[in-house]
C-alpha cells in the first residue's frame, strides 16, 4: 500500500520538486498594460508563492495570439524581461511558476492586433461579445489561417517556451482548454478545414500535438504541461463526439515524458481524466470548483496528483495556511477581477500570524 497523497506534502513535477499539491489556477486579471508584465504583476505573484506551483494567467505566444484588454505576452524582449521580475519575486518566496501560453485566436477583436483581423483554423464568426476599451464589442468572422502561418505559429509556441525559460519561470502550460486556439482546431464547430489540420479527430488534434511538441523540444518534455477542458461549450465550442475527439488526444499526449495534464473538468462527457490515468505518464492536476475536503477526497482516491484552485486564490494570498488551518476564506469580488490597479489584486491580506 502506498500512503495517501498529502495535500500539504511535497511533490514531484516533471523536472521540478514542489512544497505541496496546491496550485494556483491561471487567471487572466487584464493589469497588463502594453502587454508586459510588470512589478504591480511580480507582487500579486509573490504573495501567492507559497502554493507548491502558480500558473500565471494566459501569455500570447506571438502578437496575434492577443485578446482582451491589456493580457501579457511572452514574445518580445521586452516581456521577457517582465518575466524575469515576476520568476525572480516568486523564487525569493521560494515559489515555482509555469507560465501558461494562451494563443486566444477567433476569441479576440481588431483593435487587440493592431488593427489586424484575428486568426482561427477556418472563418466561422462566434457567437458572444468583448469587453475593450470603448465598451461591449461583438466577436467578428476570424480569418483562417494558411497552412504556412499554422506552422509558423508552432515554432513561436517553442520560441514562448524558451522564452520562459530564458526568464527564469520554471515551465509552460499549453492552453488547451475553454475554447481558445488549440480548442478551435479539436473542435468541429470551429474547425472546418479540409486539409491536414482538420476533418478527423486524429487531424483536429494535429496542432495540440504540434505545439506541444515544439514546446516539449524547446526545453524538455518535464517542463511542459497541457491544460484541457473536455467538453465544455466555453467560446462557442461544440463537439457531439467528446470521448471521439479526446482519445487520440490523451494518447498522443501519453508517453512524451510531459511535466502534467491539467483537466478543467466541468462537463466531463466521459471519464477522460480515467482515461488519462490508464495512458499518461506524468503527473494530472484537477480543476474547478474545489474546496479542501474534496481536493484531499480526489488526491486519496488517486483521480489526480494535485489540486488547481482559482477564484479562491483571487481573494486568499495564504490560502495553502487558510486550508492547512481549515480557516475561513475571504470571498472574491468580482468587479475587480479584470483590469484596474492594485485594488482586488494585491490588496487582499493573508491572516493574522
Ligand atoms: C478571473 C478569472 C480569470 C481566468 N483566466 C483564465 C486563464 O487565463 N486561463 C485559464 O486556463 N483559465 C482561466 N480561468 C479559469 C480558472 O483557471 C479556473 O479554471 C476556474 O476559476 C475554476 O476554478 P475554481 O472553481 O477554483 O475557481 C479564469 C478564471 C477566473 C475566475
Amino acid at each position: 500500500m502506498t500512503a495517501t497523497p498529502d495535500l500539504f506534502g511535497p511533490v514531484q513535477l516533471g523536472d521540478i520538486a514542489l512544497a505541496n499539491r496546491i496550485v494556483m489556477a491561471p487567471m487572466t486579471r487584464s493589469r497588463a498594460p502594453g502587454n508586459l508584465p510588470n512589478a504591480l504583476m511580480a507582487e500579486y505573484y509573490a504573495q501567492r508563492a507559497s502554493a507548491g506551483l502558480i500558473i500565471t494567467e494566459g501569455t500570447a505566444p506571438a502578437a496575434n495570439g492577443r485578446g482582451y484588454i491589456d493580457i501579457p505576452g511572452i514574445y518580445s524582449e521586452a516581456q521577457v524581461a517582465g518575466w524575469r521580475a515576476v520568476a525572480d519575486a516568486v523564487h525569493a518566496k521560494g515559489g515555482r511558476i509555469f507560465a501558461q501560453v494562451m494563443h486566444v485566436g477567433r476569441i479576440s477583436l481588431p483593435e487587440f492586433q493592431d488593427g489586424a483581423e484575428p486568426v482561427a483554423p477556418s472563418a466561422v464568426t462566434p457567437p458572444g461579445q468583448m469587453y475593450t476599451p470603448s465598451g461591449m464589442k461583438p466577436l467578428g468572422q476570424p480569418r483562417a489561417l494558411e497552412e504556412a502561418e499554422i506552422e509558423a505559429l508552432v515554432e513561436a509556441y517553442g520560441q514562448a517556451a524558451r522564452n520562459a525559460i530564458a526568464a527564469g519561470l520554471d515551465g509552460v502550460e499549453i492552453h488547451a482548454a475553454n475554447g481558445y486556439l488549440p480548442g478551435q482546431f479539436l473542435a468541429p464547430n470551429s474547425n472546418q478545414r479540409i486539409d491536414r489540420w482538420g476533418g478527423s479527430a486524429e487531424n483536429r488534434a494535429r496542432f495540440l500535438l504540434a505545439i506541444t511538441d515544439a514546446a516539449a523540444k524547446a526545453i524538455g518534455p518535464a517542463r511542459v504541461g497541457v491544460r484541457l477542458s473536455p467538453g465544455n461549450p466555453f467560446n462557442d465550442i461544440a463537439d457531439p463526439d467528446v470521448e471521439g475527439t479526446y482519445t487520440p488526444v490523451i494518447h498522443g499526449l501519453s508517453g512524451k515524458g510531459l511535466a502534467y495534464l491539467h483537466f478543467l473538468d466541468a462537463k466531463p462527457a466521459f471519464d477522460v481524466i480515467g482515461l488519462a490515468r490508464q495512458h499518461f505518464d506524468g503527473k494530472i492536476i484537477l480543476n474547478a470548483g474545489y474546496d479542501r475536503a474534496r481536493a484531499q477526497a480526489d488526491l486519496a482516491s488517486g483521480r489526480g496528483d494535485l489540486v488547481a484552485f482559482g477564484s479562491k486564490y483571487i481573494s486568499n494570498p495564504d490560502l495553502v495556511e487558510r486550508l492547512r488551518r481549515d480557516a475561513p476564506l475571504a470571498a472574491p469580488d468580482q468587479a475587480t477581477f479584470y483590469g484596474g490597479d492594485a485594488r482586488g489584486y494585491t490588496d487582499y491580506p493573508a491572516l493574522a500570524a
